[in-house]
């Protein structure tokens, strides 16, 4: 018989009680204790396990032959990258991801779609979430943590007297992802909408991954100076001073779309030899005319109790300008929080783990 894995990697991973703890199940066996040049000898084997021995040392291990076949698969995709996601335009979604706030909290099925919508399309509209102060921290913690910033646990989006920030006032705002002044940056951003303005203040999406994936086929050479090419962004006011730098576009390890950045306002200048900053901002122009072709931009319209939530690392949000006075219907006013994608992601596994949704039962993202 002959295993398909190195003898280290067999040793490494003995499940036996003195190299795994089994109350917790964490390793206890360590790779410096483990002899180089190890050798694995199959010494049984039944339809259920494999039982081998290592020399020098002559430790015995037990392997469940499924434990087996299903480390020979494969590397599951990466659930932050384009592998583990469907990219869209607005032409394909036939209906935007979205749920009803009462069937969310009752079915595990409609909240596991719900999460998983946020996986695959980078966000999904909770419909119907109490348009009271405070909801959208409520949100948050159905599925992760609320992660609390210099703007607080929550924030306001609504005009301001003085505002800090360009989103508390009624201007337009083009897409952007938040915060890429921040490492690590809020991988989810929650907008919950209390009230809305008579006219304007839509809100628009852009898949930045689709972005992304249509510039490497269209243009390479941008492509690659953006996600080699570090990018400083800044936030400061009286009490902060926040600076952060990393790729318009981050690719993982294998060279995939992980994440992106983009955001105007908060952008410094790159400090790079005089032709490498040429170039940078030769890419980032073809970048921002791609992202803001209109037929990437999906708009909607978040009515009072709409909340959104969006995958900060992908989807871009944008809003259109509205009127600031005072209406019948009274002011615009959002409130949005940050929370993080790992928490969903581990929710949503669980909620796997349960058998939902129905018929995907068990297997992990
Ligand atoms: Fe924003």
């Amino acid at each position: 018989v002959r295993l398909g894995f190195p003898a280290v990697w067999l040793r490494h991973n003995c499940p036996c009680p003195d190299c795994r703890d089994p109350v917790t199940g964490q390793r206890l066996v360590e790779i410096t204790t483990i002899p180089n040049g190890l050798v694995a000898s199959v010494v049984a084997e039944t339809p259920d396990a494999v039982e081998v021995t290592f020399a020098p040392g002559g430790h015995r291990s037990v392997f469940s032959q499924a434990w087996l076949m299903a480390h020979e698969q494969e590397e599951d995709p990466d659930p932050r990258s384009e592998d583990a996601k469907q990219l869209w335009q607005p032409a394909d979604l036939t209906e935007l991801p979205s749920a009803n706030w009462a069937d969310y909290l009752a079915d595990d099925a409609v909240r596991a779609r719900c999460l998983d919508a946020v996986v695959r399309h980078g966000f999904a509209v909770l419909r119907g979430v109490p348009a009271t102060s405070g909801m959208v921290l409520a949100v948050a913690e159905t599925f992760g943590y609320v992660r609390e910033t210099n703007y607080g646990r929550l924030f306001d989006v609504r005009v301001e007297p003085s505002p800090s920030n360009l989103a508390f006032t009624s201007r337009e705002i083009a897409p952007h992802t938040d915060n890429p002044y921040r490492d690590p940056v809020p991988t989810i951003q929650l907008l919950h909408c209390l009230r809305n303005a008579a006219a304007g203040g839509d809100t628009g999406l852009v898949d930045g991954f689709a972005a992304a994936a249509t510039l490497r086929l269209t243009d390479r050479k941008s492509f690659d100076v953006l996600s080699a090419t570090p990018w400083p962004f800044r936030y400061s006011d009286s009490e902060t001073e926040l600076q952060a730098s990393q790729p318009l576009i981050g690719l993982s390890p294998r060279g995939r779309i992980r994440e992106v950045r983009f955001n105007n306002r908060s952008m410094l200048p790159p400090r790079l030899p005089a032709a490498e900053a040429d170039a940078a901002y030769a890419a980032y122009r073809v970048w921002a005319a791609l992202l803001g072709q209109p037929e990437l931009l999906l708009s909607l319209r978040l009515e009072p109790g709409d909340c959104l939530i969006v995958d900060n690392t992908r989807v871009l949000h944008a809003r259109t300008a509205f009127s600031a006075e005072s209406s019948s219907t009274g002011e615009r006013h959002l409130q949005g929080c940050y929370a993080d994608l790992d928490g969903l992601l581990s929710t949503l596994a669980v909620l796997r783990l349960a058998g939902w949704p129905a018929g995907k039962g068990g297997s992990r993202p």
